[in-house]
Order: structure tokens, then C-alpha cells, then sequence
């Protein structure tokens, strides 16, 4: 029903905007793979990896439970780390989150290792 609508915005890594009609309970980064969005998530949401790295819009950072333990110990590898950093495969949406936005970074450790990205000399 429209009550369970949470709608979320994707900022990918070149900067376009996919905006998508998620529901409560969706997962931030299986949410992103259903629409072709191109977040990775290495491990399926193990805690096992970063590459799930987003920026969370500041404006709704307090509103997502504070991560857990292993969260912050992924997200002290993830490439470019910031304040607003979180783990999208830790992002349960909420109906408070409606109008969430999430940033991809440009470079996850993957993209890295992988060479997508060439490495900076
Ligand atoms: Fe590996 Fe999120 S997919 S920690």
C-alpha cells in the first residue's frame, strides 16, 4: 500500500539520479540490484567487505540505527571514507527515511582491486 512507500534516490557514480519507489523493510543494496543500480555488494551483506560503501544524505544519518561494530570495521577499509558514510547493505528502509538519498562513491575497493578504475600513481 502507499503507507509502506519509501522513497529513495540513488546519486550513481557519474552523478545521474535514479530515483526509486522502495517500501519498508527494502535493504538499501538489494533494493539497488533489483533496479540495475550499480552498487556492488561483494559479500551479500555479510559484513565481510565495503563495496557496498554509499554516502548517506546528513540530513537522515540520525535517523538510521547507529551501525554495529562490524559495520564501522568494513567501512575503516572502504576507500574515501566520510562522516556520512554507511554500509547500504546495513540500510533497512524505514518509513522516516522516505525521501532518502544515497550517494555512490567513485571508487570501492573492488573497482580498485579489479582495475575498473585506473589507480592513481
Ligand atoms: Fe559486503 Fe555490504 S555487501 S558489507
Amino acid at each position: 500500500s502507499e503507507d509502506e512507500v519509501v522513497n529513495i534516490t540513488y546519486v550513481l557514480r557519474d552523478g545521474t539520479e535514479r530515483k526509486i519507489r522502495g517500501k519498508v523493510g527494502d535493504n538499501v543494496m538489494f533494493l539497488a540490484h533489483r533496479y540495475d543500480i550499480e552498487m556492488e555488494g561483494a559479500c551479500e551483506a555479510s559484513l565481510a567487505c565495503s563495496t557496498c560503501h554509499v554516502y548517506v544524505d546528513p540530513a537522515f544519518k540520525d535517523k538510521l540505527p547507529e551501525p554495529l561494530e562490524e559495520e564501522d570495521d568494513m567501512l575503516d577499509m572502504a576507500p574515501a571514507l566520510k562522516d556520512n558514510s554507511r554500509l547500504g547493505c546495513q540500510i533497512v528502509l524505514t518509513k522516516e527515511l522516505d525521501g532518502i538519498t544515497v550517494t555512490l562513491p567513485t571508487m570501492t575497493r573492488n573497482f580498485y582491486v579489479d582495475g575498473h578504475v585506473p589507480k592513481p600513481h
